[in-house]
């Protein structure tokens, strides 16, 4: 009797895995993670500072600190390297920041009509290699399509294949770390910054880059801002578009034929999944909040995006593009791309217009459906069926039952890996200090260039 007894409840165990146990090693890693880092954030919205000060606070002049003085940017830096002292998201202002961001704004200044016909271009090209009904990841999907997008809007010139597989490999290794699914592979992304200098090297470049930067620098600079954040950024906000859709049939069924109401779609589904789950600042003087409560100079304020987005919606967990009908994203408790007066993103015209014509070009051949889990973080790439929107209707039960239970087990497994993995790297971050190492270099020799490792600075 007793065996059984111990076998069947070994059973219920192992059946109920997935149900608990991604749960709690994401709450273990939580407070591994602030046991490791320290709680040295203050949450905004928070108990000091509320919903109602976010962007007073935000767009304060002295909310203005990127990276200097947070043992948070180790962590970014690492994730980010080679180059992070180069990525215009992690510069202090001055000189060095303006420049960048200057060239950035002037590069992504594409006009509309071409944006577009290129997003259309390099989006079909991605999907014109999907036959009959398939299982995809859709941020895998997207990669190839934003990779080459961004080359052309750098170079001016078809992206060559290979450039298209290094980029690929650079951005989903980035994004993998930061993450916490994979460990860093710092030869995958050496491997773009050498081929980068070699094409910067060959000259013909239709933009014009910094001129205080070397060869080597400018590469990084490229690297960093189009070849890393704007192809992870464009693939996950699209992936999440497309998931919201392939969870939501009636609504697939109108953005199909609706431009309008397709945009609906994209700000609710900014809404409920910013790409952004903390932005960080560090105030350089004090803050004197209009509820009276002072911040001292110094503070790492941590805006947490997804809180700030669920305050003042009706119902605010549910998905309801109608809500964008008589809401203007600019009175509501809105900022998929940041607030205006503190270091918004450049890209914020450009990427709604491409995101919009990737999804069309997808609605457009393939009917989706998803039964696999949607989180903010997105950390299974979207997994997603495609079949052909005009071809024979075959059941789709069994690839969603199939599906499900595979994404229930991946859960499972990718918990454990995410608490080992994000371990180990938050504790070799805080070994390399690459953040602080380089302003301390500063500090000694305002003039000094701090070479920071690239490939020798382990995985
Ligand atoms: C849908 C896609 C995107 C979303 C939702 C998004 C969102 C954001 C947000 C919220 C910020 C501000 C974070 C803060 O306040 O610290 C930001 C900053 C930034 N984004 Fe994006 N982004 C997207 C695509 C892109 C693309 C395509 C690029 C290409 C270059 C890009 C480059 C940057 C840069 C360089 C910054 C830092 C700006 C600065 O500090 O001056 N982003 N992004």
């Amino acid at each position: 009797m007793l065996p059984v007894l111990v076998l069947t409840l070994c059973v219920l165990v192992v059946v109920s895995l997935p149900l608990w146990l991604p749960k709690g090693t994401v709450a273990l890693r939580m407070r591994v993670f602030a046991h490791l880092n320290g709680h040295e954030g203050i949450p905004v919205p928070g108990d000091l500072v509320g919903a109602a000060q976010f962007k007073e606070v935000y767009s304060h002049p002295a909310a203005n600190g990127r990276s200097r003085g947070a043992g948070l940017s180790d962590l970014f830096w690492y994730w980010l390297s080679p180059g992070a002292d180069l990525h215009q998201e992690h510069l202090e202002a001055g000189d060095r920041y303006e420049e960048i961001a200057h060239t950035t704004r002037r590069i992504l200044g594409v006009p509309r009509t071409r944006a577009e016909a290129l997003a259309e271009r390099c989006s079909a090209r991605a999907l014109n290699g999907i036959h009959g009904t398939r299982l995809v990841r859709l941020r895998d999907l997207m990669m190839p399509a934003w990779a080459e997008f961004y080359y052309e809007v750098v170079f001016g010139e078809r992206c060559p294949p290979k450039a298209r597989d290094l980029i690929v490999d650079n951005a989903d290794d980035v994004v993998t770390a930061l993450k916490c699914c994979g460990l860093r592979h710092m030869d995958r992304r050496d491997r773009l910054t050498r081929f980068l200098i070699d094409r910067l090297d060959a000259g013909g470049l239709p933009h014009e880059l910094p001129a205080d930067l070397s060869t080597r620098e400018r590469a990084l600079y490229l690297q960093g801002t189009f070849f890393n954040t704007a192809i992870v950024q464009t693939s996950e906000a699209v992936a999440h578009l497309l998931m919201v859709l392939a969870q939501h049939p009636e609504a697939q069924t109108r953005a199909v034929r609706d431009d309008h109401y397709l945009d609906q779609v994209i700000e609710e589904t900014f809404r409920l999944y910013p790409l952004f789950g903390i932005a960080h600042r560090i105030t350089t003087g004090e803050i004197t909040v209009s509820d009276g409560v002072t911040l001292p100079s110094g503070s790492v304020l941590c805006f947490n995006y997804p809180a700030f987005h669920r305050v003042g919606f009706e119902d605010p967990d549910r998905f309801d593009p109608s809500r964008w009908e008589t809401l203007s994203a600019r009175d509501a408790n809105h900022i998929p791309f940041g607030v205006a007066s503190n270091r918004p993103c450049p890209a914020w015209r450009l990427a709604p217009i491409t995101m919009r014509v990737a999804a069309r070009e997808t609605l457009k051949r393939f009917a989706l459906s998803t039964s696999a889990s949607h989180t903010r973080s997105m950390p299974n790439r979207g997994p997603c069926l495609l079949a052909p929107r005009d071809g024979s209707r075959r059941p789709r039960h069994a690839p969603l039952a199939y599906l499900w239970l595979r994404d229930r087990w991946e859960d499972l497994t990718r918990s454990v890996v995410q608490l080992v993995l994000g371990t180990y790297m938050v504790r070799d971050a805080r070994r390399q200090r690459l953040c602080q190492r380089h302003f301390d270099a500063r500090k000694r020799d305002p003039g000094a260039v701090e070479h920071l490792p690239a490939a020798a600075d382990g995985p």
